[in-house]
């Protein structure tokens, strides 16, 4: 079947959407057993909570005062540290309204009716909705008011902004992060270290968006295993336009590769673009080259989305986009590798 690069391209704030008959490839296998235990949404949840996993500094991105990525620079409404948590009493709260134009008007398959539009009424939030994931990773997530119509409250607090902003889905928005690693070597193939701690090199992308370099994930297609989402979107964004001869050996390559992955996290991410209404939410796995002969062989090329692609050293002074340092930062620790 032909896969359109473009669908559902992850960085890309105006994600063209992929046909609604997607299918899993022929061929495309799933993840290791902890991660096809984890791959199907369950409508039995769990209350509200805080992951666990759940990084310190939530909303730091997502409270911007610039809303990146819209036109005429929308801001957020500005609030204290101390007043993102819901139970907090804010009664001058004013969050601005804001979902981008092209979502409104054009209505484009891959996002949901508009408040006032035919078909929010039917969308079912908290459960699988046909073959779209509503369903949260970090629990029941509440509904609040919205221009007279129930819409997902944002679980981990204010973002001084309404609305869908540009995402697509009310509620959460899914997406995949593959982390591929090898250890960095010299050029006699030693392993090369930081005090008694090997380097590791992850596969990042500087997204076409904001600039900022990132793991090369992308958004789950509706029906989509999270273990297809891996794979394709690390071909789409890292591999792009490899020489045709090396296709075919590539392919199998990363088929063989992308067979074994630990999962690193799953949960909410405090991504620039997530609203009091809107949010995403990602499921990050690494899959370690350890011997530098598999991936660690793989040409790379930018894709669509991508502007740059390249292996990275890991140092606990990288800057990356939304909460994809934190993941870094987890595979270090899972490999004993330095940060
Ligand atoms: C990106 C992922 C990222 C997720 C949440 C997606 O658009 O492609 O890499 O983890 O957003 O920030």
């Amino acid at each position: 079947m032909v896969r359109c690069r473009r669908f559902f391209c992850c960085c890309c704030p105006n994600r063209c959407s992929r046909s609604k008959d997607y299918e899993q490839a022929p061929g495309e296998e799933p993840l290791t057993k902890a991660a096809e235990e984890e791959e199907s949404p369950t409508t039995e949840q769990q209350p509200q909570q805080q992951s666990e996993d759940m990084p310190a500094n939530v909303h730091q991105k997502a409270r911007t005062e610039v809303y990146q990525g819209a036109p005429d620079d929308k801001k957020r409404y500005q609030i204290k540290d101390s007043e993102v948590a819901w139970n907090i009493e804010l009664p001058s709260y004013a969050p601005v309204l804001y979902t981008q134009e092209k979502i409104l008007t054009d209505k484009p398959v891959w996002a949901d009716p508009d408040v006032a539009d035919d078909g929010f009424e039917n969308i079912k939030f908290n459960e699988m909705d046909g073959n779209v994931n509503r369903v949260s990773y970090n629990g029941k997530y509440d509904l609040e008011e919205l221009e007279g119509k129930k819409v997902p409250r944002n679980p981990m607090g204010r973002t001084g902004m309404r609305g869908r902003g540009l995402l697509g889905k009310w509620g959460p928005n899914h997406a995949a992060d593959p982390i591929v690693t090898r250890f960095k070597r010299d050029k006699d193939g030693n392993i090369e270290k930081q005090g008694d701690k090997p380097i590791l090199e992850f596969v990042a992308i500087q997204r076409r968006d904001t600039k900022e370099w990132a793991i090369p994930g992308g958004m789950v297609d509706g029906g989509e295993h999270v273990s297809a989402t891996l794979k394709r979107e690390f071909g789409e964004e890292a591999l792009n336009s490899i020489e045709e001869e090396q296709k075919e050996e590539t392919k199998n390559l990363i088929t063989e590769f992308f067979k074994a992955g630990d999962k690193i996290y799953e949960g909410y991410v405090d991504d620039p673009r997530n609203t009091d209404n809107a949010w995403m939410e990602t499921a990050a796995y690494n899959f370690h080259d350890d011997d530098g002969k598999k991936a660690g062989k793989i040409p790379l090329n930018a894709g669509d989305d991508a502007q740059a692609v390249r292996w990275m050293a890991i140092d606990s002074g990288i800057q990356l986009y939304a909460s994809h340092k934190d993941f870094i930062r987890k595979v270090c620790e899972k490999l004993n590798a330095h940060f």
